[in-house]
């Protein structure tokens, strides 16, 4: 069994919202009610913690931190250890997540450190310079894009999120700190639907699918 975590303390201002990305209505519910459902249903999770904007009331949640890695490392402090020390992390931000995508990537940590849900690469991928002068094109059949939710033993979680804060305040995923310790991190494929809500477009995005499914 595994706990879960959810970092829902964002601001959203890609979004464009008055408030707090994981509470805007989103097919009738806010945002982050979506995946807690999924997390909730799922088999292999004991428990969920949610990191929320200091300042927000929600029931059992703890308040997020000043980047997304001090929201993670919030909220793993206040989760019970689990029997076999298993930590889920999930954003807020993917209401698609499904129990089958939670119970994939539980199973897929046998034999790694951590491991991420990830969908294969459909764009071709180019390296530019702040000139807009191409450098090179990326090999796209060996290119992920990489979703939550990611899957860590929690004393390798522990570890990557005790590095100093500059490299956490620069991280943009838990599973990149791992690897910055020479972690040995797995993809767990996903698919593209696990789409995080950035901006209006995936909103809209995610309200038909959200719909589209509740129908
Ligand atoms: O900014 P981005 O969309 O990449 O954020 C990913 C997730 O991290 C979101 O679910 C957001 O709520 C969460 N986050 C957080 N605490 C922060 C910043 C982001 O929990 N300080």
């Amino acid at each position: 069994m595994a706990v879960a975590l959810v970092v829902a303390a964002g601001r959203g201002e890609r979004l464009g919202a008055s408030g707090p990305k994981a509470f805007v209505t989103v097919a009738g519910r806010p945002l982050l009610e979506w995946s807690l459902d999924a997390l909730r249903a799922a088999p292999s999770i004991a428990s969920v913690v949610v990191a929320v904007p200091p300042g927000v009331e929600y029931p059992g949640a703890v308040a997020g931190g000043e980047h997304r890695s001090a929201s993670v490392r919030n909220a793993l402090a206040s989760a019970s250890a689990g029997a076999d020390d298993v930590v889920l992390v999930h954003d807020a931000a993917r209401p698609l997540l499904t129990v089958q995508l939670v119970e994939a990537c539980v199973a897929g940590l046998a034999g790694f450190d951590a491991v991420v849900a990830a969908a294969p690469v459909t764009d071709t991928i180019k390296e530019a310079g702040a000139d807009r002068v191409v450098r090179r094109t990326l090999d796209r059949s060996a290119l992920w894009a990489v979703q939550t939710p990611q899957v860590f033993r929690r004393d390798v979680l522990a570890r990557a999120l005790a590095q100093e804060d500059a490299v956490l305040a620069a991280a943009t995923d838990d599973a990149g700190l791992v690897e910055a310790l020479g972690g040995h991190v797995g993809v767990v494929p996903a698919p593209r639907e696990n789409l995080k809500v950035t901006t209006p477009l995936d909103l809209r995005v995610a309200e038909l699918l959200l719909r589209e499914r509740g129908a």
